[in-house]
C-alpha cells in the first residue's frame, strides 16, 4: 500500500521535476503526465509522476498517511524488506518474514515503524482505547517461576479486596473518573468462589455502563459461563509463550493437590481460550517477550499464535526480573524486540487492539509516546487503590503512574484524543 505519495512541484528541468515530499525533496521524471507546471501537486512513486491531483485531495492522502515518512519510499531501505512490507497489506505474512521484520535495524526497522503507524491510522483512524485495570488480589494459587505472585513468593505483601470494595472502585472508575473499559485482575485465587465472582461482575454491570473484562487465570468453564452469564464482556487471559517445552519449564513448578487441575500444559491454556471465545467473550490473549531461553522465532510464533487464535486484543510486555522469584537474576525482556512485535503484530491484524502496556511503561518511560507511533493504539492504566497498587509486584520496580490530565484528555477528548495525546506526550519528552 501506499506506493504512491503526493509532492509538490518546486522546479522543472526539462523532463524531470523537483518534487517537495514529506521526507524531503526528491527528482521524478514527468514524462508521464503533461502539462506540469510549478506549484502543481503530483502522485508519485519513487521516480516517477502518476498524476495530478489538487491541493484538497494531496491533503487527505497526507492525512491519511499521519503527516509522517513514508519510509518505504526511501531509496536506502533493502528491497527485500521493502517487499515484505508491501505485500503484508495484501496477504498474511510467513514466519521467516516476520521474523526477518523481527530482526531489522536502522532504516528498515524505521521503515517497518512508519509501515505499521500508516496502517494503524488506515484502518483504526486516530482512536486510542482506553482501559482501566483494577487489581484486587495479589494471592495466585499457582507458582510459575517468572512472576512475583507466585505461591512460594513468601515476601509478598499480600492483599484481597473485599466484594464491596471492588465495586466501589469499579463505580468510581466508571461513573466518576468516566472509564467505559474495565479489567478486573488477579491471581488465580479460589479465595473468591465462582458465585463471589458473579456477584462482583453482576453488581458492576447492574451500576455502571462499561465493558467489563475479567482476568482471573484459569478457572472452569462453568465459573466462566457463569461470569458471562452475568453480563461479563471479555476476558484476558495471555498463553505467555507458544513454546510448549517452555511453558511447562516455567509454569506450576511443584504443584499441590489443589493445584492438580492446571497441568501446565500449553494445549489446555489455548483449548481454555477457544473455549472462551466460543462462549462469545471478547478475547484478550498474548505472551512475554524476553523470557529466559526465549528465541525470537518463538516471538515469530507467538504473534502468529495470536493471529490464529483470531484475537480482539493482543497483549504482550517484556519480561521483567522479580525479586524473589527463581528468575530474579535473568535479563529482562528487550525493548527493540517489543517495539518491533507491536508493529509487526500491526500488519499481520490490521483492526486489533493493541495496548501499551505497564510492563513496556516499566522498561521504558517513553513506551506510550513511542508504542502508539508503531502500530500500538490502546493505553492501560492502573485504578488499584493506593494502598494496595504497591503489592501488586508481578515483577520489580513496576510503573505506578496516575497520570491525570493524559488520563482525561484521553477519556473525553474523543476524536482528537490523538492528536491531544501526541502533543501531550511529545512535551513531555522534548
Ligand atoms: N514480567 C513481565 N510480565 C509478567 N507477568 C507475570 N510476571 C511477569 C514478569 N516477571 C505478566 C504475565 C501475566 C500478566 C498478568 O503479567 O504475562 O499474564
Amino acid at each position: 500500500m501506499c506506493l504512491t505519495i503526493p509532492g509538490k512541484v518546486l522546479k522543472i528541468k526539462q523532463n524531470t521535476a523537483l518534487l517537495k515530499m514529506q521526507n524531503g525533496v526528491r527528482r521524478i521524471d514527468i514524462t508521464t503526465v503533461s502539462g506540469v507546471k510549478v506549484g502543481d501537486w503530483l502522485l508519485a512513486t519513487v521516480d516517477l509522476a502518476v498524476k495530478k491531483i489538487n491541493q484538497n485531495e494531496a491533503h487527505e492522502i497526507l492525512k491519511l498517511l499521519g503527516g509522517r515518512k513514508n519510509l518505504i519510499l526511501a531509496d536506502q531501505i533493502n528491497p527485500k524488506i521493502k517487499e515484505i512490507l508491501k505485500v503484508a497489506s495484501q496477504r498474511a505474512l510467513t514466519k521467516k518474514e516476520i521474523l526477518t521484520l523481527l530482526k531489522t535495524q536502522g532504516k528498515e526497522k524505521e521503515a517497518l515503524f512508519s509501515e505499521a503507524d500508516i496502517i494503524r491510522k488506515t484502518y483504526l483512524k486516530d482512536f486510542i482505547c482506553i482501559h482501566g485495570i483494577i487489581e484486587f488480589s495479589n494471592y495466585c494459587q499457582n507458582n510459575c517461576l517468572y512472576c512475583g505472585l507466585r505461591r512460594e513468593n513468601k515476601r509478598l505483601r499480600h492483599y484481597r479486596m473485599t466484594i464491596d470494595e471492588i465495586i466501589k472502585t469499579a463505580k468510581y472508575t466508571c461513573n466518576k473518573i468516566g472509564y467505559k473499559m474495565l479489567i478486573l485482575q488477579s491471581g488465580v485465587d479460589f479465595g473468591y468462589s465462582d458465585s463471589n465472582l458473579v456477584k462482583i461482575v453482576s453488581e458492576i454491570k447492574k451500576c455502571c455502563r462499561c465493558f467489563l473484562f475479567m482476568s482471573v487465570g484459569e478457572r472452569s468453564l462453568e465459573g466462566y459461563r457463569k461470569m458471562k452469564k452475568a453480563g461479563a464482556d471479555g476476558i484476558l487471559l495471555r498463553f505467555e509463550t507458544s513454546n510448549k517445552e517452555l511453558y511447562k519449564k516455567i509454569h506450576n513448578i511443584n504443584p499441590t493437590p489443589k493445584t492438580q487441575n492446571f497441568k501446565s500444559i500449553l494445549s489446555d491454556r489455548i483449548s481454555l481460550i477457544k473455549n472462551l471465545k466460543k462462549m462469545g467473550y471478547y478475547l484478550v490473549s498474548g505472551f512475554l517477550i524476553g523470557l529466559p531461553r526465549q528465541a525470537t522465532e518463538d516471538v515469530a510464533n507467538d504473534i502468529l499464535m495470536c493471529q490464529k487464535l483470531g484475537l480482539q486484543m493482543v497483549t504482550f510486555g517484556p519480561f521483567i526480573p522479580c525479586q524473589n522469584t527463581p528468575f530474579a537474576s535473568k535479563k529482562a525482556g528487550n525493548m527493540d524486540l517489543v517495539y518491533k512485535t507491536i508493529a509487526v503484530s500491526r500488519l499481520l491484524m490490521k483492526n486489533a487492539r493493541i495496548p501499551i502496556t505497564t510492563a513496556m511503561e516499566t522498561q521504558d518511560l517513553k513506551a506510550r509516546h513511542l508504542g502508539l507511533q508503531r502500530g500500538a493504539n490502546a493505553l492501560m492504566f492502573n485504578l488499584t487503590p493506593k494502598k494496595y497498587a504497591k503489592s501488586y509486584e508481578i515483577y520489580s520496580n513496576k510503573i505506578y503512574s496516575r497520570d491525570r490530565r493524559l488520563e482525561k484528555l484521553a477519556l473525553f477528548s474523543g476524536k482528537k484524543s490523538w492528536k491531544m495525546l501526541e502533543q501531550e506526550l511529545n512535551q513531555k519528552f522534548k
